[in-house]
């Protein structure tokens, strides 16, 4: 057991070993060890990493984690000051770093969020798209009052908002920046998934939702990942003691070994730049980091040939837009 010294009552032990051998039961997975997925780091030397959702958690201790692996980090979250600090904490520690403001339910925030980035560091290589929020209890989906008017009130969602629409609205940024940096290898984009990505967590429908989104986006940008020559990847952890993690989890959690932000973040270094790992879901469990390749979960026979015309025809449209954007900009000089 990798993440906790707690002692675990029989019964969860025996639930946990039946939840950790289904997960490990595809012979393609691979369980790797956090030196493991920390030896590609070192790929990340001068490299300029953009991150969402940097001032806490899982995004705080990636950006000094990549920063120590010698990148340059753009810092951003809806929360300034408290992003500011971490930037203090990557320069004190001699890495270079920026910050800025940014609402990822906002797009023109975003927008201005990879410019800086553009501005700062000349180009981007990596984007780790992880700002996410839990179920807040003031949108919680079934609340079944009624309104003034005697009907149910309008679910407001931000849960959807910031963990699909956010997360979508980086991933569109980070390929149109991405595919403007020139160079042929190292360009990635990880997005933070979970294991409700897999499974429905109970009285958080929307945030389960909004994880299968995200699970649905990796999977299908996959493909065009592959056109684009960008890496991309998902990482899912299980539950693990950040800003997120609430008192009603922790009570329903006791007694539960963890994962460790240090596991997670190992398994978002390895989605970042472990060779040859592109379509991979980098589950995150009590027994430490698994690799599922894309063959695992993806559909084969008839799909398959669907999504393999389908790719093809999108290599053939991103050639025909780069000649007619060339051939364009060469007219108008
Ligand atoms: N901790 C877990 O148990 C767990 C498990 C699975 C997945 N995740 C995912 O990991 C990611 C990081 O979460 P964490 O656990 O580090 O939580 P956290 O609360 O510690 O950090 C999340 C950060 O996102 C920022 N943020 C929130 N809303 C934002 C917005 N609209 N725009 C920009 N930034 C915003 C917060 O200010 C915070 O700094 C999330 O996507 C989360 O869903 C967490």
């Amino acid at each position: 057991m990798s993440a906790s010294t707690d002692e675990v009552p029989p019964a969860i032990d025996g639930l946990l070993r039946a939840q950790s051998a289904a997960l490990r039961r595809p012979e393609d997975a691979t369980a790797l060890t956090v030196d493991d997925a920390l030896t590609a780091g070192s790929a990340l030397k001068g490299k300029v990493v953009v991150v969402t959702g940097a001032a806490n958690g899982f995004g705080r201790a990636y950006a000094n984690k990549v920063a120590e692996f010698g990148a340059k980090v753009v810092l951003s979250d809806v929360r300034l000051e408290s992003v500011q600090v971490v930037a203090d904490e990557v320069t004190a520690a001699g890495g270079q770093a920026t910050c800025i403001a940014c609402d990822v339910t906002n797009w023109d925030a975003q927008v201005a969020m990879f410019r800086h980035a553009r501005n700062t560091f000349g180009h981007i290589d990596v984007v780790a798209a992880n700002a996410g929020i839990g179920e807040p209890d003031r949108a919680r989906f079934l609340d079944l009052r009624k309104g003034p008017d005697g009907e149910p009130t309008k679910p407001t969602m931000p849960t959807a908002s910031v963990n699909f629409t956010g997360a979508a609205y980086t991933a569109k940024l980070a390929f149109f920046h991405l595919n403007e940096n020139p160079a042929k290898e190292g360009k990635a984009l990880v997005i933070l998934g979970s294991m409700a990505s897999f499974s429905g967590i109970p009285g958080a429908p929307v945030y389960s939702a909004s994880k299968h989104a995200v699970l649905g986006l990796f999977r299908s940008l996959y493909y065009d990942s592959l056109v684009y020559g960008i890496r991309i990847n998902i990482v899912n952890p299980f539950f693990v003691k950040t800003g997120i993690f609430g008192v009603v989890p922790k009570l329903l959690l006791a007694g539960i070994p963890l994962p460790t932000v240090e596991e997670v973040v190992a398994a978002m270094i390895a989605a970042t730049c472990k060779p040859d790992s592109t379509g991979s879901a980098f589950v995150v469990d009590f027994k430490g980091i698994l690799e599922l390749p894309s063959a695992v979960y993806n559909l084969d026979g008839y799909y398959h040939v669907f999504a393999s015309r389908a790719q093809g025809l999108m290599g053939w449209g991103k050639w025909a837009f780069d000649v007619v954007s060339a051939a364009v900009s060469v007219f108008r000089r």
